[in-house]
């Protein structure tokens, strides 16, 4: 990215772990963990917010990391894909993710996890509509939606039934 504005060192805390950054004003959130951090887990397509595939979560809401500036990031908690398996056990929803072949190219998959993980920590039981509504945000073009919403009543049923890694 062409040089602007004057960098600042920034802490970003990133799945629970704090990093200092040196930024530039105008740097998104989804170019410092791609680009800055490592963190490609995040994607990016559009970049100008209409198909929501570079979704993480700040302190536990989905928004759209290609609008949102690193420098408005610190201080908040922000999770990305990379921070939800615990060691080599995946979250309930990545598990039912992949046993409902809920996945294709997977350019969209850490943003509709994220939205789902989202949903599932204020709606315990959502309904198929209130799943569909919820990731209406995020646009797959592989896999028709259905394996998705399946993937996530799946996940939502063995979270009430206590999974640990949850
Ligand atoms: Fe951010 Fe498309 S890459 S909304």
């Amino acid at each position: 990215m062409p040089k602007t504005g004057e960098p600042k060192l920034v802490r970003l805390n990133i799945n629970e772990v704090d990093h200092d950054v040196v930024v530039e004003p105008r740097w998104t959130l989804s170019y410092v963990l791609r680009e800055r951090l490592g963190l490609t887990g995040t994607k990016q397509a559009c970049g100008n917010g209409e198909c929501g595939n570079c979704t993480v979560l700040i302190d536990g809401k989905p928004v759209l990391s290609c609008l949102t500036l690193a420098i408005e990031s610190a201080g908040k908690k922000i999770l990305t894909i990379e921070g939800l398996a615990k060691g080599d056990k995946l979250h309930p929803i990545q598990q039912a993710f992949v046993d409902k072949h809920a996945i294709a190219c997977g350019h969209c998959t850490p943003a509709m996890i994220l939205t789902a993980y989202a949903l599932l920590q204020s709606r315990r039981s959502p309904t198929e509509e209130e799943v569909k509504r919820a990731i209406s945000g995020v646009l797959c073009r592989c896999t028709g939606y259905v394996k998705i919403n399946d993937a996530i009543l799946a996940a939502a049923e063995t979270m009430r039934k206590g999974d640990k890694n949850a």
